[in-house]
């Protein structure tokens, strides 16, 4: 069987460490694609990243490109083209040019890889893969936007610093859009299936809380000059994975919402289901009166942001 064709859209900070977790992880081909200034540079990352292979112990081509034809028969396209914050910068205020920048590789993908699955990292988050959904006119089960895994992996990385166990037996659970008004559902988060709330106080659980809603901007102050990339590209993997090998896996992602929990025409974050059919559910739990006040919230800053979209 050939190997499936994954087109990673920017070929920056995030783009350069998708190309390696993906060929790490043996998912396929790997096309960066950047634009046609940044060709050499990609064409660069991707040589570097194949020169690397054996010493990985993994089989993948990666090659570099600004020509969007060269994603023909892609099977996923994941997208991180677009400015990254500066310290001092919201999401939001990113919006204008990433807008402009979706709806750019939108209509390259709409022509040249049709089938796609796609995955939208571009910040800010929602309302840009509204963005992309609108001008590609792609179902639904095939335009998704990484936010709540990295959001949930946030979590999941400072409770289990807090509490000295392993990461992998965090669970934790959010919905909402993808920024301060997230919603952390504490009810649904565990430790080895045990309550989040029987193993710690709730100070320090709302200090984690906090700190979660404000990790991007932790990091972007840290940087000094750029966001976080290792989290996001790890993220999107994950939800890159689960489509490639239908593993069906359950993540908070930012999905097209048509009258799931009361909300309609909308990405937001809700838990779904990634397997070979792309989004293929969106699972709805019941929320306390508190939880729905915290969406309903959530949901205002997203329609603020999609509205700006102009789209
Ligand atoms: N087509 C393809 N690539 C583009 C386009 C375009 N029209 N416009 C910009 N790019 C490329 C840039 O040339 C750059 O190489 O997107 C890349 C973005 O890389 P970085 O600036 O390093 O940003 P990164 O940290 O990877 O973040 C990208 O993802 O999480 C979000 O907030 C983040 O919006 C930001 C995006």
């Amino acid at each position: 069987m050939a190997r499936k064709k994954i087109g990673m859209i920017g070929g920056g900070q995030i783009g350069g460490i998708l190309a390696l977790l993906a060929a790490q992880r043996e998912l396929g081909d790997v096309v960066v694609l950047d634009i046609p200034e940044k060709e050499n540079f990609v064409k660069g990352k991707a040589l570097d990243i194949m020169e690397a292979t054996p010493i990985l112990r993994c089989d993948a081509n990666l090659s570099g490109t600004s020509n969007y034809e060269d994603l023909k028969g892609a099977a996923i396209n994941i997208i991180s083209a677009g400015l990254p914050r500066k310290p001092g910068m919201t999401r939001e205020d990113l919006l204008s040019t990433n807008v402009k920048i979706i709806t750019a590789v939108a209509e390259q993908i709409k022509k040249h890889a049709p089938d796609s699955f796609n995955i939208v990292l571009t910040n800010p988050l929602d309302a840009m893969v509204y963005t992309f959904k609108k001008i590609t006119g792609f179902p639904k089960e095939r335009v998704v936007g990484m936010a709540g895994v990295l959001d949930t992996s946030r979590f999941r990385s400072f409770v289990a610093m807090e509490l000295g166990v392993s990461v992998e037996d965090v669970s934790a659970s959010v919905l909402g859009g993808h920024g301060p008004t997230m919603v952390p559902i504490l009810r649904l988060s565990t430790v080895g299936g045990i309550p989040i709330t029987e193993m710690m106080p709730k100070d320090k659980l709302d200090a984690i809380v906090d700190r979660t809603r404000k990790a991007g901007t932790e990091i972007v102050k840290l940087l000094e000059n750029g966001s976080a990339f290792f989290s996001p590209a790890a993220s999107a993997i994950a939800m890159a994975e689960s489509y490639l090998k239908d593993k069906r896996r359950v993540f908070p992602c930012a999905a097209l919402c048509e009258g799931e929990y009361g909300i309609d025409g909308y990405y937001i974050g809700v838990p779904v289901i990634i397997g070979s059919g792309g989004v293929e559910k969106i699972l709805e739990i019941k929320l306390t009166d508190e939880e729905k006040a915290q969406l309903a919230n959530s949901l205002e800053a997203v329609k603020k942001a999609t509205a700006d979209t102009g789209l």
